[in-house]
């Protein structure tokens, strides 16, 4: 049984910001093969869950997902899983769920027109290769944004190895993306109406290439050649490792007026025995050495980390050391989870997993802490002038909302400023969540 091509299509993306930007690039290439975006609620003849694996909660979803699409005359759009799903799943995907026509992998995404082809001829159409010439060559060039913040995957993949994580296996091996195709890319969406570009990668300060007259590359290098773009306003690079915190990098937070006060650089733990069980090749000390210097350069810098509490064997004495860093560090935002075991994973077969209920308490006692600090700093801008970038409407009449420098989303009576504007802004109130913010002056574009 042969079906008819798809018109329109919805991607719906889960889990990372890397996800994000998969999904946009692959929305733009169905809309360059003819196809439109579904309206909002509206069905599409065809749907991209675009799939997490970082966590069993976030890998299972996909199922249900997969089920809801089913609509009550018992017909169903044209499926695609992709994302890290896909890759680490694959065939055993149709497997479990039938409905499923296309699986595609985080490599491979470049090749969906090609697989629409084959499931329109009924077949199971599955591509998780991780071809040696990268996806971005194959992909149409950047459209205009909807939005005047976006994504650029500078780097992709992780040969760190932490021994509960999967990205190393779904994403493959560190790659850097070269200069020119990152610079072609960061002005296109800048033409397209983009004013702050968020540099994406797994590892993103590992990124290193040679540059077109053969010198070795860092991140930082990377970020002063953006900074000398006209209409970029604003420069943000997520997830960093602490070992690859180059001195090159921490001094631009120093240097480099676009460069946004915000560092996420992720700690897991607190004790040196877990650290060292997760393979992390940091310890607690020689990660708040890091911090010190950064402050010193940027000392209003916004910091933010991702913590894991119930790895394998952690005792009440190694997560205490976790509350402790946390102390030290007093983070202005955080990401906290329960340690998930993952298929293939070396923590996966460690003896002692600690218990639900414990890895439940400790939760939330860490995220009652973590609070407290994001509240502490939100509360320690009031009274502070500073700049937003306007992103989307508030909920009140004539609201809009912004982000500060520090990340925080800020909430303004508009009086006339539209979505892409800078404005000055008195942050007058804040909650643990978001701030409320006054009108001063339009800054010129
Ligand atoms: N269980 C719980 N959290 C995890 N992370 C990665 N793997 C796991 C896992 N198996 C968290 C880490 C990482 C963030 C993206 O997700 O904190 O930094
Ligand atoms: Fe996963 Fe560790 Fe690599 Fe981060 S550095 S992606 S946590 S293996």
């Amino acid at each position: 049984m042969t079906r008819e091509k798809p018109k329109t299509f919805h991607v719906k993306s889960f889990g990372c910001q890397m996800n994000v930007y998969d999904g946009e690039r692959m929305a733009e290439m169905l809309a360059a093969e003819g196809m439109t975006a579904a309206e909002e609620g509206a069905e599409a003849d065809f749907v991209v869950l675009n799939t997490c694996h970082i966590r069993e909660k976030a890998a299972e979803k996909v199922y249900s997902d997969i089920g809801r699409l089913r609509r009550e005359d018992g017909t169903r759009p044209m499926i695609a899983v992709a994302g890290c799903v896909a890759q680490a799943e694959g065939a055993e995907i149709p497997r479990r769920a039938r409905d499923v026509d296309i699986v595609v992998g985080p490599q491979a995404y470049h090749r969906l027109p090609g697989l629409i082809e084959k499931a329109q001829q009924g077949e199971m159409a599955l591509d998780t290769d991780m071809p040696a010439q990268s996806k971005f060559g194959a992909l149409p060039d950047r459209t205009a944004q909807k939005r005047p913040t976006a994504f650029l995957t500078v780097q992709e993949g992780c040969d760190k190895f932490c021994t509960y994580c999967v990205v190393p296996y779904t994403r493959g091996a560190e790659i850097s993306r070269p200069w020119q195709a990152i610079m072609d890319e960061a002005k296109a969406l800048i033409d397209g109406g983009v004013r702050e570009i968020t540099l994406l990668g797994q590892n993103v300060n590992a990124w290193s290439v040679e540059d077109c007259k053969g010198h070795s590359q860092g991140l930082d290098g990377l970020i002063r050649a953006l900074d000398r773009l006209p209409g970029l306003e604003r420069i943000r690079y997520t997830t960093s490792h602490p070992n690859d915190m180059t001195d090159g990098l921490i001094a631009a937070h120093g240097e480099v007026e676009k460069l946004m006060p915000y560092l996420h650089l992720p700690v897991q733990a607190g004790s040196d025995r877990i650290l060292k069980a997760m393979n992390r090749s940091h310890s607690a000390a020689s990660y708040l050495t890091v911090l010190d210097k950064v402050r010193r350069v940027r000392p209003d810098i916004a910091l933010s980390g991702d913590f894991i509490v119930g790895f394998p064997a952690e005792t009440e004495e190694d997560f205490e050391a976790t509350l402790q860093i946390v102390r030290d560090v007093r983070y202005a935002h955080a990401f906290s989870f329960k340690y998930s075991p993952r298929p293939g994973t070396p923590a996966a077969t460690m003896e002692e997993q600690v218990p639900a209920a414990i890895m439940d308490e400790r939760l939330q006692r860490l995220q009652t802490l973590l609070n407290q600090h994001q509240l502490e700093f939100n509360q320690a801008t009031v009274g502070r002038t500073t700049t937003l970038l306007l992103e989307r409407p508030g909920r009140l009449p004539g609201q809009l909302v912004g982000k500060s420098p520090w990340l925080q989303s800020v909430h303004v009576q508009g009086e006339g400023a539209a979505i892409g504007d800078m404005i000055e802004v008195d942050i007058v109130s804040a909650g643990p969540n978001s701030l409320h913010g006054e009108l001063k002056k339009r800054k010129a574009a």
